[in-house]
């Protein structure tokens, strides 16, 4: 479905990002993925060439999202290896459980500096090399945009702010064509936020019994959705703000209550 078309993973070295590029490099697109740190980049070019077959080149390049001119620069070195941009995700972030007394000023801004100000750079400089009409744009963003989470004063604020800017581009992007939506991943299972948030693997169960559907996500539910909310059958859907969960974000206490009174 996605043969051929450029498909651009900002933070797509690792996690549910890397997760999110393998699934479209297996529906035939060109990959290109940025991050920071080369290792990381070799090893998710390596993987995604072997599951784009002997044609694929993935791009890869480095570039800290809140430096505006390397984002300006990885975005031009990934047009000029892959054509315009088809489908833009941005799914850098940082994260750490610290109460908000306990943050420095630097500590609050370097996440909202990665995840808010970083998903602006991405999105506002890539604008210019978007295939227009018919691009679309996926922000990853996290249930903390909407559900307040103690420790998470950071994420909370940043990942609202990304919504946000999900919903004002959307209406400003809407005339040139260009869809943009945000993808909230609930508790995705093996990746370096849930490591960060629950270090302990025994509270897996105890956090998968406040998840509706009674598990936790895979990167492989959040790439599924991500090919639907770029392709055509999603083309009338901009503005959206879609959670993978399992349904996690309808609640937590009274989710497990009514688990216990069914019987779980
Ligand atoms: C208080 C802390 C801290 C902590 C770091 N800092 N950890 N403060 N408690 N636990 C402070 C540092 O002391 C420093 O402030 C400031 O934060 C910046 O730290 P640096 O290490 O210098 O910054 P940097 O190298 O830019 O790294 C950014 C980072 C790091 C966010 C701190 O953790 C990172 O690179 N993370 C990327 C990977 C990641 O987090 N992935 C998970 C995404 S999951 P001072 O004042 O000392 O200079 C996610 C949502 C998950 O986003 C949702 C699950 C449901
Ligand atoms: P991850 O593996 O740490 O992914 C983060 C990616 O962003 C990495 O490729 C990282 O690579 C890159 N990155 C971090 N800071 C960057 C910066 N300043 N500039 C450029 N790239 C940067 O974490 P994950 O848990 O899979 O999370 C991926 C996305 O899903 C994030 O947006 C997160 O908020 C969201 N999310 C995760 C969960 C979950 O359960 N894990 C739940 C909800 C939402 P480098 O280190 O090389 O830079």
């Amino acid at each position: 479905m996605f043969q051929g078309k450029h498909v651009l993973v900002a933070g797509g070295t690792s996690g549910i990002n890397l997760g999110i590029a393998r699934g479209f490099a297996r529906a035939g697109a060109k990959l290109s993925v940025f991050s920071r740190k080369q290792d990381k980049v070799d090893a998710a070019l390596a993987e995604l060439s072997e599951l784009g077959g002997a044609a694929a080149k993935p791009f890869g390049g480095t570039a800290d999202v809140r430096q505006a001119e390397a984002v300006q620069a990885v975005l031009a070195a990934a047009v000029q290896a892959n054509g315009a941009i088809d489908v833009l995700i941005s799914g850098a972030a940082g994260n750490f459980p610290a109460p908000a007394v306990a943050m420095s000023a630097n500590a609050f801004g370097s996440v909202i500096g990665i995840d808010l100000l970083g998903t602006f750079h991405v999105l506002r400089f890539a604008f210019e090399h978007l295939k227009k009409p018919g691009a679309s744009v996926i922000n990853i963003s996290a249930p903390q945009a909407f559900l307040p989470m103690a420790l998470q004063s950071h994420v909370c604020a940043a990942k609202a702010g990304v919504d946000m800017l999900t919903r004002t581009l959307a209406m400003e992007w809407g005339p040139a064509g260009v869809r943009v939506n945000s993808l909230v991943p609930g508790p995705i299972d093996d990746t370096e936020g849930m490591k960060r948030l629950l270090p302990d693997p025994s509270k897996k169960e105890a956090l998968a019994r406040t998840v509706p559907l009674g598990r936790l996500g895979t990167t492989d539910d959040c790439a599924d959705v991500a090919m639907f909310l770029a392709s055509d059958a999603a083309r009338y859907v901009s503005g959206a703000v879609l959670p993978v969960d399992g349904g996690w974000s309808l609640g937590g206490a009274h989710v497990a209550m009514g688990h216990m009174m069914m019987g779980g």
